[in-house]
């Protein structure tokens, strides 16, 4: 498949079958998600990879956003800077943007893979600290639920192009998008 192919074919998958990944196609995974952009190249990401079915069952009873019965999940977060002079965090907003990216392709490289998976950002943070015992200022972003899909959901509903982008000003259409789907 094509990358494109891969981008337009990705879903999100909520229901999974109960085989297993294997590590190696796990450490592919995780390594998509390293080489993801980050501002300034910072990485500032931790990716906390939990295939254990007991920690799984405690991180799905912390997370209402996560449905389905995934065989593993990634658990995505960063230490989080102090503002300097209380302003806004802006090194937090980049790293919580880098964090979109690898979680990106952690669902692109599972997809290509013939996995699934879904982005989770309905969940409790606390919870989860203490399920994965992770330090005090380092907070979990996302989520990203991994397995083999048990079913192929169709597209939702996607705004058209031609009502997202705009040509050189804003409200300005571009003619050649418009009507397409
Ligand atoms: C930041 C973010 C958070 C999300 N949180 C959840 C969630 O908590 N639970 C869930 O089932 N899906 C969640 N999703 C998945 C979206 O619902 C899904 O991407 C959207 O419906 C479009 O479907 P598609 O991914 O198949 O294109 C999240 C997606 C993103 C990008």
């Amino acid at each position: 498949m094509s990358l494109l192919d891969v981008i337009k074919t990705r879903r999100s998958i909520r229901s999974f079958n109960d085989e297993p990944i294997s590590d190696e196609d796990a450490e592919k995974i995780l390594d998509a998600a390293r080489l993801a952009p980050s501002g300034g190249n910072r990485q500032r990401w931790d990716f906390i990879y939990v295939k254990d079915p007991r920690v799984l069952r405690m991180i799905k009873n912390c997370s209402p956003g996560l449905y389905g019965d995934a065989v593993a999940v990634v658990v995505i977060g960063m230490e989080m800077v102090k503002a300097p002079f209380g302003g806004a965090d802006y090194g937090s907003i980049v790293g919580v943007l880098d964090i979109g990216f690898a979680a990106e392709n952690i669902l692109l490289a599972a997809h290509a893979l013939g996995l699934g998976g879904c982005a989770i950002a309905s969940f409790n943070e606390s919870c989860i600290k203490k399920v994965i015992d992770a330090p005090a200022a380092w907070r979990p972003i996302l989520l990203v639920s991994l397995g083999y899909p048990s079913d192929q959901p169709k597209m939702p509903p996607k705004k058209q192009l031609s009502e997202v982008v705009h040509l050189d000003r804003y409200g300005r259409k571009w003619e050649r998008l418009e009507g397409k789907t």
